[in-house]
């Protein structure tokens, strides 16, 4: 060992230059700002958050404003057969959406399905007026709370199958030779009327029978009566004055919203559009 290498100092790790350590070992925590490498990683992480941000946007767009169209009614009766049948937007037809549906409408109408069979009792001896068991049973409630104040109801209408609002709507339009705007104006095509459901009824003031089914009948003490206490045995008025279904005033058509089921029909997937 000569005296200048005894006199040289090991080097300290601040003087080791990049060229001391062998290429294989050199170790690149940090790359040199500017190379192609570290170019290459950069423009990934970009695109890759571009995508993150239009995934973002677009479900954003999607649940604020259905900015991308649902299914068409096609496409998802063949994907579902049974909820071809029904009327789009009814309440029974299935819906994949967190939000309510914005349910078709027909001339100002909304579809309804028709009550089981099982769960409409009679409201008039005779059997010709039903109603759904819930309705019938407040129904009568009220009728017998009216009559102990001397007012008689006249039941006209309730529970009416698709087929009975086929002559309805089809039979007196052509009788009226009225084109069918006009006739929707006082009657729901088939499908479409609330009387499918078992929970509307048409009410007559037995005391003024030539008031049945005309405006007049808000002249009557049994509308007065009702417009007062109706709310007491959840009747409402379905079709007021200037309604939002563009349907004409009918004084006399009440519809039952006291339980669930009757709450859902008429309010659940049926919201007009504006
Ligand atoms: N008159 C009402 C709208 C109906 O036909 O259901
Ligand atoms: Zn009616």
């Amino acid at each position: 060992m000569d005296n200048a290498s005894l006199s040289r100092k090991p080097p300290q790790a601040s003087e080791l230059v990049a060229d001391e350590i062998p290429e294989a070992v050199r170790d690149h925590p940090y790359p040199e700002a500017g190379s192609s490498q570290s170019k290459k990683k950069g423009l990934i992480w970009k695109l890759l958050g571009l995508a993150a941000l239009a995934c973002g946007v677009s479900i954003w767009l999607n649940l604020n404003f259905n900015f991308f169209p649902a299914t068409s009614q096609a496409e998802q009766s063949q994907k579902n057969p049974a909820a071809a049948s029904l009327p789009s937007g009814s309440a029974a037809s299935p819906t994949t959406s967190s939000k309510p549906a914005t349910p078709d409408n027909l001339l100002g109408h909304l579809p309804y399905p028709e009550a089981p069979a099982a769960d409409l009792v009679n409201v008039t001896s005779d059997g010709g007026i039903k109603l759904r068991k819930a309705a019938a049973a407040k129904y009568q409630e009220m009728a017998n709370s009216a009559a102990a104040s001397g007012i008689y109801f006249a039941p006209i209408s309730g529970f009416r199958s698709v087929e009975d609002q086929q002559h309805v709507f089809f039979d007196v339009k052509a009788e009226r030779r009225q084109n069918a705007t006009k006739r929707a104006e006082v009657s729901a095509p088939p499908g479409y009327s609330e009387h499918h459901t078992g929970y509307a009824i048409d009410i007559g003031d037995g005391s003024a029978p030539e008031t049945n089914l005309s405006q007049s009948f808000d002249n009557t003490q049994a509308f007065k009566w009702l417009e007062a206490n109706a709310p007491a045995f959840s009747f409402e008025m379905s079709f007021p004055k200037n309604n939002r279904q563009g349907v004409s005033y009918e004084p006399w058509h009440w519809r039952f919203v006291g339980d669930r089921p009757s709450l859902e029909t008429f309010y659940k997937a049926h919201s007009l559009k504006k």
